[in-house]
């Protein structure tokens, strides 16, 4: 049997241990190696691991990365899908196979190791041509000991295999990338310094004091300058008074493990994590989790995601009142973790293991319950246990994902008990939690999350909710209602940080971001893959900013203001106030709060407000009173907005007899405004609505005019908007009058016969592309839907047509505004204005195109403006995976009207 196809974790590696750096030496191999890429094993060359091979002709490959996005090969796209037949333990003959070479030489002697932080699927490893061992588990760490095997000028020679046994057990819902994608470094070990070490560090929240134990094989010293503390390690340190960590104030105190002959620098977060009273509680208090999948994706790079942008990403949660992360579905690079002890964020730690596709035979040979993979299984947690045990952020450890169930997850669970009794152990799959800790799912329904709350247990979280695919997910309020209702509810972690999208150009070098079966794959899952709150370039979607509002640690509801951290005050926070009228600021200024504590509510101290006649809101926002690590001094952390002066309600003005040239409106040419049902679905209305709209034909509507008659005052058109081939249709008449300088239009929309749920129901009409500046009053200054809009805000805003649009990677029905109150489209300060209450989508092309569009670059700006004005749209749900829309959101036909004002705009005097 070859080595690949052997189950065990491979050879010649040693235990694992933390990841920690220390004073003794290290030499970082990445860069530029050689590199050779075969088809298969059997092509690769013989002899390639010995300095006599000739490799003079071979390419470089930066290491760390995955030799797909250099142009070795193709990435490829599935699901749970294994792209090979699922024949446990066996992979297929044609195994694209790397071949890595590098030299370099260390400036000591002594006892040293080599360490990968993650190759991906399986490596042999040789030094100097002396094989040290083979490794699997891709997102892992390996250690070969290479003492006695250095010499003053060294050869080390990698060969990696896109798949092996290790590949049933990476069945993760991401593109398939290969090769040695995180760092390799070689390390010095001291003799007599610190192997390892378990350091423990908990809090007593009714003391408020510390206590430190260190585990270590070493004869260590462990000194904290800060609390004093210089103390020899095998007993518990009590460090007296301390500032806990927490996700919210990340305190950690700085701290040197030393020996004799290394000095390990540790940065200790004071925190205790238990299970009491059914409740997940740190320092003794009940944490909500507000939290997001993250996997390790770049555009350009793949699952080589350097540093800066590990970074970018905390920083970016952080400012988007993110506070937990699921490392989905694998250890992340261990920096990451550094990242969420310093930066503060709660961390579900995940181990590399999903076999997934077994689903597709009923889970049978399931490596789950198969005594041959035991060790595989073990090997897989305690390297990531081992490797992570000593993060403050780490506050539960994940067996794996979407693995069924079966002995070995069990097995997981208890050695990862029996060493960390520290943390408690989560896992999706096990739904009786017969070896878990908490209980956990996915995309469950608000009433199956209702229905748990209601219910005794342990406690729950949604290790996955909320499918940001595309335009969405709808419904994120409902279910932190049930987070606030049901202490045993806990929160969850939206499904999931990133879009996956690859950067491509086509011919004529236009960029666009490709999914699944963009490279040519014989199975694949599409845009399955595009499902994250941030864009691939990481610019936040609007589904990050309304998550962002939703989960808001400070509540700003009319008068009254309420804390929602679980730990701070809102000491930290300055508040202030702006209070406008039409969209235009009227008065300003700032709040004083007493203290809030977590979980308080206080009534806002406001001052005497200067009358207003026009529709007036006043906006409170809380910011940060001074610079943090993730946010400058005035960042936004939450706001809240009270209407003072409703909108008055329309004076009639004298009528004047109406005239009409065909195709303008107030002299402007344009496409008359008409009923429309239409839009381009959403990734989550393709499996819910999408079939019974087109079924029902609502994408291809037929208008035919049954009178139109122009009688003086008004003129009157009368028609039936029906889809072919059916029988159902809609009444549908629009009413034009005319006043001062002003035209009206009354629209009544009568259904008859059955309708499916509606995508949208308004009018569309059509402008030149010159009037392509828009300024509106309502809702923004982002995109809203009826279920996903408590981030927008009442405001004027101003916005080219171009910047309405959200580039969704697979394009969609994006950019509506909601709640219009009056809208401008100007070319040079000429154009429309339109008023009346709608919603209105502006943009260069139709539905039509955008429904047929498959990636961004294929929409083609076209010489029209097109412009829908809806009563109403449909919600957005989360159907793409999870719940659809929620009734109440959702958009049925009804007998309404809709009446708009069209004005002209032209431009303001100088003075
Ligand atoms: C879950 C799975 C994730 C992802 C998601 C859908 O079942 O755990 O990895 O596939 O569905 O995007």
């Amino acid at each position: 049997m070859s080595y690949l196809d052997d189950v065990s974790p491979g050879h010649g590696a040693l235990p694992p241990r933390a990841a920690f750096t220390s004073d003794a030496r290290s030499l970082c191999l990445d860069g530029d190696w050689q590199f050779h890429l075969s088809p298969s094993p059997a092509d690769a060359p013989a002899g390639f691991e010995l300095d006599s091979f000739d490799a003079t002709d071979w390419p470089t490959l930066p290491v760390p990365s995955n030799w797909q996005m250099h142009g070795h090969g193709q990435p490829a796209y599935t699901n749970h899908l294994y792209p090979f037949p699922v024949d446990p333990p066996y992979v297929p003959s044609d195994n694209p196979t790397g071949d890595y070479r590098v030299e370099f030489s260390v400036p000591w002697d002594g006892p040293t190791v080599l360490r990968f932080e993650g190759i991906d699927s399986c490596g042999r490893v040789w030094l100097n041509g002396v094989e040290l061992g083979v490794t699997r588990g891709s997102r892992l760490p390996v250690e070969f000991d290479v003492t006695g095997v250095l010499k003053a000028r060294n050869l080390l020679a990698v060969r990696v295999h896109q798949w092996s046994s290790g590949s049933y057990l990476e069945d993760q819902d991401m593109w398939w990338l290969s090769g040695i994608f995180r760092s390799v470094t070689v390390l010095e070990r001291p003799v007599g310094g610190v192997p390892d070490f378990f350091l423990r560090a908990s809090y007593d929240h009714v003391a408020g004091t510390g206590r430190v134990e260190v585990e270590t094989d070493a004869n260590a010293v462990l000194s904290i300058p800060e609390l004093g503390i210089d103390a020899p390690v095998g007993q518990p340190i009590d460090v007296g008074l301390v500032e806990p960590w927490t996700a919210e104030t990340p305190r950690l105190y700085d701290g040197v493990l030393a020996t004799d002959t290394e000095r390990v620098p540790v940065r200790i977060g004071f925190r205790t994590v238990s299970i009491e009273d059914g409740l997940l509680k740190v320092n003794g208090r009940r944490i909500l989790l507000k939290g997001v999948n993250r996997h390790e994706h770049h555009p350009d790079l793949g699952r080589a995601v350097p540093y800066v942008l590990a970074r970018e990403d905390v920083l970016l949660m952080k400012r988007h009142n993110i506070n937990a992360v699921r490392t989905s579905h694998y250890p992340p690079d261990p920096r990451f973790l550094d990242l969420c002890d310093e930066l503060g964020l709660w961390v579900v730690d995940e181990c590399d293991l999903e076999t997934h596709g077994f689903t597709e035979v009923g889970w049978e040979r399931n490596p789950s319950d198969d005594p041959q993979w035991t060790s595989a299984y073990l090997d897989r947690m305690s390297r990531m246990v081992e490797r992570d045990k000593n993060h403050p952020s780490v506050i539960l450890w994940s067996l794996g994902n979407e693995s069924h169930t079966g002995r070995n997850l069990a097995e997981m669970a208890s050695w990862t008990r029996q060493r960390d009794d520290t943390r408690p152990v989560h896992y999706e799959g096990d739904y009786d939690c017969a070896y878990v800790d908490v209980y956990s799912r996915m995309y469950m329904t608000h009433a199956e999350v209702e229905e748990i709350g209601q219910a005794q247990g342990m406690p729950f979280i949604l290790c996955e909710y909320a499918h940001a695919m595309g335009n969405g997910p709808g419904g994120l309020l409902e279910y932190r209602d049930l987070f606030e209702k049901y202490p045993r509810c806990q929160g969850g972690f939206v499904w999931e940080w990133i879009d996956h999208g690859i950067r491509q150009q086509d011919a004529n070098g236009r960029e666009f971001f490709a999914y699944g079966g963009d490279f040519g794959e014989l199975i694949h899952d599409g845009s399955f893959v595009i499902d994250g709150l941030v864009f691939p370039d990481r610019t936040p979607s609007p589904g990050l900013v309304e998550y962002a509002k939703v989960i808001e640690p400070v509540r700003i509801d009319g008068r009254r203001v309420t804390n929602h951290y679980d730990f701070r005050t809102l000491a930290h926070l300055d508040f202030d106030w702006i209070l406008e009228e039409d969209g235009q600021e009227r008065a300003a200024g700032t709040l004083d709060l007493p203290t809030v504590h977590p979980g308080q509510s206080t009534d806002l101290p406001f001052p005497e407000l200067p009358a207003t006649a026009k529709e007036s809101w006043l906006t409170i926002r809380a910011h940060t009173r001074e610079d943090t690590p993730w946010a400058a001094k005035g960042h936004v952390v939450a706001w809240g907005q009270v209407n003072v002066t409703p909108r008055p309600a329309t004076t009639t003005r004298p009528a004047r007899p109406f005239d009409h040239t065909p195709g303008t409106l107030l002299g402007i040419p344009v496409e008359e405004p008409r009923l429309d049902l239409w839009r381009a679905p959403t990734e989550n209305d393709r499996p819910e609505n999408e079939r019974a709209w087109r079924d029902a034909g609502l994408h291809r509507l037929q208008h035919r005019v049954v009178s139109d008659e122009t009688t003086g005052m008004s003129r009157v058109v009368r028609t039936r908007v029906a889809p072919p081939a059916r029988a159902q249709g809609m009444a549908v008449t629009y009413t034009w009058t005319a006043s001062d300088a002003a035209v009206h239009l009354n629209v009544t929309i009568e259904p008859e016969g059955e309708w499916p749920v509606l995508p949208r129901l308004g009018l569309r009409m059509a402008l030149p592309g010159g009037y392509d500046q828009v300024e509106w009053f309502g809702l923004g200054p982002n995109e809203a839907y009826a279920d996903s809009r408590t981030s927008a805000r009442v405001g004027r805003f101003r916005k080219s047509v171009d910047d309405l649009q959200t580039p969704y990677v697979f394009p969609q029905e994006n950019g509506n505004r909601a709640d219009t109150r009056w809208l401008e489209l100007t070319d040079n300060g000429t154009g429309l204005r339109i008023e009346g209450a709608f919603d209105f989508t502006a943009r260069r092309w139709t539905t039509e195109d955008l429904d047929k569009a498959a990636h961004t670059h294929e929409l083609e700006p076209g010489h029209w403006i097109h412009l829908n004005l809806d009563i109403a749209q449909n919600g957005l749900g989360s159907a793409s995976c999870g719940p659809g829309v929620l009734p109440k959101y959702q958009l049925h036909a009804r007998k309404t009207a809709i009446e708009l004002t069209f004005r002209q705009v032209t431009p303001a005097l100088p003075g």
